[in-house]
């Protein structure tokens, strides 16, 4: 990767860091669960309304590294307004692309989450960019529990 692009991955991750989207607690909101990455401790809690299958509003609440809170927020901005199918795959798109170590494999409208591909040759980084995703998939099963990485 140039030095330009990750520069930019950079600020990308530090400007959701700073300033997450969706964040704080929405009680009144039909869905919600919590995870938690036992090996750092941190903790993240997702709200999400679901009304005729469509994502109509989410937020975060979390204590967390950089990467865990950007992807959280990021998370958040994609899937609002989905149904919760094109959530599911949102994440099942995100997963393989961390995972199966590819390249620039995101599609235009995940564009986004390439600042987070570098998480993909670390094994504990991958479980805090993937922590809230996990959330958000224990939210729309209706969970309402605690999900933990390992
Ligand atoms: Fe805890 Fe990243 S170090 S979620």
């Amino acid at each position: 990767m140039d030095d330009i692009l990750s520069d930019l991955y950079q600020e990308i991750i530090l400007d959701h860091n700073r300033n997450p989207r969706n964040f704080g607690i929405k009680e009144n909101l039909n869905r919600s669960a919590r995870g938690h990455n036992p090996l750092c401790g941190d903790r993240v809690r997702i709200f999400i309304n679901i009304e005729d299958d469509n994502i109509t509003d989410v937020s975060f609440d979390a204590r967390g590294c950089a990467i865990s809170l950007a992807s959280a927020s990021m998370m958040t901005e994609m899937i609002k307004g989905k149904t919760t199918d094109e959530a599911r795959s949102l994440f099942s798109q995100f997963h393989s692309v961390i995972m199966d170590k590819k390249e620039n494999s995101f599609s235009s409208d995940m564009e986004e989450l390439s600042a987070l591909s570098g998480v993909r040759n670390f094994p504990t980084r991958i479980k805090c960019a993937t922590l809230a995703w996990h959330a958000m998939t224990a939210a729309l099963d209706g969970a309402n529990e605690e999900i933990k990485t390992e």
